[in-house]
C-alpha cells in the first residue's frame, strides 16, 4: 500500500466539487492544488461507468502534472429512469451548466414515465473518487447514498441536483444542508452521509496506509 500523498492534484474544473472535497482533505493537512489552478485541461469522459471516468480524469490530471490527483465522477441515477442520468448528469444541464433546467428535465422525464407517487420516486447519488499516480497506478473507492426525489426545488445551499434531493432518514434536502450537515460532521451525525463524504471515508479507512 502506498502512503497518502503530502500533496495532490484534485482533478476537478467543477467549483462546488472542488469545495467538497478541500473540506474533506483539510483535516488530513496534505497540500491541495486544483486542476484550474494549474490551467490542466479537462480530459473527454468518455467512459461508460463512474469508475472509468473517474480513472479517466484522476490519471490525466497526475500525469500532465507530476503529482498525485484525486478526481471523482459522479452523479444522479434515479430507479424510475432505469439509473438515469447517471454519469451523463452534468450533460442534462446543457451547456451552459444550468442545473435549474436540469432539474426540470429530470423532472419532467419522471413525469412522463409515471414516476409521481413516492414510492415511484427513488434515486440515488453515486460518487467514485479516483487516486492515481504519475507512474500510473490508480486506486477507486465508491459511496452512495440512497433518498428520494423530491419536486419542486428546495433550498439554495449545495450545487447540482441538491435542491431536488431528499436523502433517506432526513427531512431537509442537500439543498437545504450546509456542507458539514451534508458531509454527516454535524453534531449528532456519526456517519458519513453524502455519497462524495462516503466514499472519502473508504478512502481514508481502506485504501491507502497511513494517514
Ligand atoms: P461529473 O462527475 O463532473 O461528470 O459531473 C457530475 C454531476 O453530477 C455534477 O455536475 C452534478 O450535476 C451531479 N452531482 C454530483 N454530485 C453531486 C452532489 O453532491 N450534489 C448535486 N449534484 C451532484
Amino acid at each position: 500500500m502506498r502512503p497518502f500523498p503530502e500533496k495532490l492534484v484534485v482533478a476537478s474544473h467543477n467549483a462546488g466539487k472542488v469545495r467538497e472535497i478541500r473540506d474533506l482533505l483539510e483535516p488530513l493537512g496534505c497540500g491541495i492544488i486544483s486542476a484550474a489552478e494549474l490551467d490542466l485541461p479537462e480530459p473527454e469522459e468518455t467512459g461508460a461507468t463512474f469508475e472509468e471516468n473517474a480513472r479517466i480524469k484522476a490519471l490525466a490530471a497526475a500525469m500532465a502534472s507530476g503529482f498525485p490527483a484525486l478526481s471523482d465522477d459522479s452523479g444522479l441515477c434515479v430507479d424510475a429512469l432505469d439509473g438515469k442520468p447517471g454519469i451523463h448528469s452534468a450533460r442534462w444541464a446543457g451547456p451552459e451548466k444550468d442545473f435549474a433546467l436540469a432539474m426540470r428535465n429530470v423532472e419532467e422525464a419522471m413525469q412522463a414515465a409515471g414516476a409521481t407517487g413516492e414510492a415511484d420516486r427513488s434515486a440515488c447519488f453515486v460518487a467514485v473518487m479516483c487516486l492515481a499516480w504519475p507512474d500510473g497506478h490508480t486506486e477507486l473507492f465508491r459511496g452512495e447514498i440512497e433518498g428520494v426525489m423530491v419536486w419542486p426545488p428546495r433550498g439554495t445551499k449545495g450545487f447540482g441536483y441538491d435542491p431536488v434531493f431528499l436523502p433517506e432518514g432526513h427531512e431537509r434536502t442537500f439543498g437545504e444542508m450546509d456542507t458539514a450537515e451534508k458531509h454527516g460532521w454535524q453534531r449528532g451525525q456519526d456517519e458519513a452521509l453524502s455519497h462524495r463524504a462516503r466514499a472519502f471515508k473508504l478512502m481514508v479507512e481502506t485504501g491507502i496506509g497511513d494517514v
